[in-house]
């Protein structure tokens, strides 16, 4: 691994909006563009002068939240269409510099109970997005994968463990498997191409506007929010002893951007995480102090729920010339104001099972 300890390194902000001047004027497509991730590289990519367009399927969330990401107000090309279907995609790749692939079926518990949609979006839709990327010819792609391939890591009875990008992987649901198949994917049709690829590995994505999906055990700062916001007691799983590295949303939009632009990101897989543990119990004891009288239960584990770890971040800071600026208390105390000031943010299903 390289010594990264005096690699200079961008936190957010002005050094990295200057590095994505390279994107001014550069035609980019993100697939998945209407969602969380996608929505906030929209808009960095706009700031920076990019020519952006969005192929969404934008049936992820309800109308409420998706006015939440506010991607009609950034002045990209929006698409309503699958990434399944051939035609639709390979007219708009047509003449794009770069594309994000950020489009999946993104929630692990629905994959486990719809491996028939995950698979269409993840695996079918993949291999589409990756062939009409090389016939395009674009200059490169990032495609979005998790920290999910890990799995529990090597060794599960050591409990959470810093995951490197060269360990071997371990999926353990069918959200994590159809995401590493992606990624070998991803090598197997553009390595040997004119189209450079980097995949980034994504830890726990967090952060305004991000609104939990029914059924979903992902997303503990949105989940524990809402149930304390609305009164019910906050669910940990396991009593909350998984550990998750949190990465804004901010941060995670910031890396996917210069993924785009960093040379030396070329052909490589990093992750992107802080490289700090945090229980989901701490998350809700972060939580807990904004909503007096709230309080947690323990409810069983469900399926697929990794004991989870936290990113190695060399390579991230070698390769991206970058590293998170927003550290977790920070972003949970953003993520609650946020929540205090958007209450119509709390979905109408939680409500009423609350009630
Ligand atoms: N949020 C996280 O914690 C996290 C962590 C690791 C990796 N990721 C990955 O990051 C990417 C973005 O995740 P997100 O959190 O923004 O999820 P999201 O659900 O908010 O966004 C995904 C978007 O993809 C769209 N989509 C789904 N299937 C599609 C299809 N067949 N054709 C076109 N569009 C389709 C959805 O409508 C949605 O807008 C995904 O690839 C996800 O697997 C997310």
């Amino acid at each position: 691994m390289p010594d990264t300890s005096n690699v200079p390194v961008a936190r957010a902000g002005a050094e990295v909006a200057a590095r994505l001047a390279a994107l001014s004027g550069a035609r980019v497509v993100v697939t998945g563009g209407g969602g969380l991730v996608g929505s906030r590289l929209v808009a960095l990519l706009r700031a920076a002068g990019a020519d952006v367009t969005v192929l969404d399927r934008m049936d992820a969330y309800p109308g409420t939240t998706r006015s939440l990401f506010g991607l009609e107000r950034l002045g990209a090309r929006v698409v309503v269409g699958d990434v399944c279907d051939r035609a639709v995609v390979r007219n708009l790749f047509a003449g794009a510099d770069r594309v994000v692939h950020a489009a999946a079926y993104a929630d692990v518990a629905a994959c486990t109970r719809r491996p028939d949609i995950a698979f269409r979006a993840n695996v079918q839709g993949t291999q589409v997005v990756l062939e009409e990327t090389a016939r395009a010819g674009a200059g490169r792609l990032v495609l979005a994968s998790s920290a999910a391939v890990y799995g529990d890591g090597e060794d599960a009875a050591r409990g959470p463990q810093e995951f490197r990008e060269d360990q071997p992987l371990v999926p353990l649901s069918v959200y994590a498997n159809s995401k590493l198949w992606g990624e070998h994917q991803t090598r197997l049709i553009l390595g040997g191409s004119d189209t450079e690829y980097t995949v980034l590995r994504y830890f726990s994505v967090y952060g305004d506007p991000q609104v939990p999906k029914p059924g979903s055990h992902s997303w503990m700062v949105a989940w524990l929010s809402m149930q304390a916001r609305v009164g019910r007691p906050m669910r940990l799983n396991g009593g909350g002893v998984q550990v998750r590295d949190l990465v804004h949303v901010e941060d995670v939009a910031a890396a996917t951007a210069l993924a785009l632009v960093e040379e030396e990101a070329a052909g490589r897989t990093i992750n992107v995480g802080t490289g700090v543990p945090t229980s989901v119990r701490e998350v809700a004891e972060l939580i807990a102090p904004h909503f007096p009288g709230s309080r947690c239960i323990t409810t069983p584990r469900p399926e697929g729920d990794p004991l989870g770890g936290y990113a190695a971040t060399a390579r991230c800071r070698a390769l991206l010339r970058w590293t998170p600026a927003i550290a977790v208390r920070e972003g949970v105390e953003r993520y609650v104001r946020w929540l205090a000031a958007t209450p119509q943010a709390v979905p109408d299903w939680l409500t009423e099972q609350a009630a």
